[in-house]
């Protein structure tokens, strides 16, 4: 059977959330920061980052997948919903769930940069720096964790398990 061991506690998330808000706030006094959520994982953690982010905040939403595996090292992603708000002059901040390979990120900025923005910069809840195989400049971690399959605020298994509160292991999975 399924069960999910806890990795990172509910109140230890929603701390290190508000600590990175408040950098954030800092980072961008006298800005307005245009966050970008990338669908679905990013979903939460956006939501409870913008609400701890005390300049003017914007919000815009994107969801991009992988081409298949044979492409996949090309690291290309296909874009599935792109964003409603131009780009130009803004200070971007891209909000992820995790950064694993960097393959998506490292196309995404690229991508975003050739649109006008002032600034981008890459927050994130969760890193796997031992997965990286294509190089991505993260501005801001909540946590960096070991090579291991997480799930909850927002992160997946097959759909399953983005509601939970906390950051999990799937365990007993055949
Ligand atoms: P990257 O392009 O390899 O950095 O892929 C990042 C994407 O893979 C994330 O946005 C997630 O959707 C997914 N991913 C990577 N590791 C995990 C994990 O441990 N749990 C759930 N999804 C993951
Ligand atoms: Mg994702």
């Amino acid at each position: 059977m399924e069960t999910i061991r806890v990795l990172i506690a509910e109140d230890e998330v929603d701390k290190r959330i508000s600590e990175i808000g408040e950098q954030i706030s800092k980072d961008y006094a006298g800005r307005e920061a245009h966050l970008i959520c990338v669908l679905k994982g990013g979903v939460f953690f956006t939501c409870e980052l913008a609400k701890r982010i005390t300049v003017p905040v914007s919000l815009d939403f994107m969801s991009v997948s992988s081409y298949g595996a044979d492409t996949k090292s090309s690291g290309v992603v296909r874009i599935v919903k792109d964003l409603d708000e131009p780009l130009a002059g803004k200070d971007v901040i891209i909000v992820e769930d995790i950064v694993d390979s960097g393959r998506t990120l490292s196309y995404l900025k690229e991508l975003l940069m050739g649109r006008g923005a002032r600034d981008i910069r890459i927050c994130t809840l969760l890193d796997k720096p031992s997965r990286r195989v294509k190089a991505v400049n993260v501005d801001y971690t909540c946590f960096s964790i070991p090579d291991e399959f997480v799930v909850g605020y927002g992160l997946d298994y097959a759909q399953k398990y983005r509601n939970l509160p906390y950051i999990g292991v799937v365990e007993g999975v055949e």
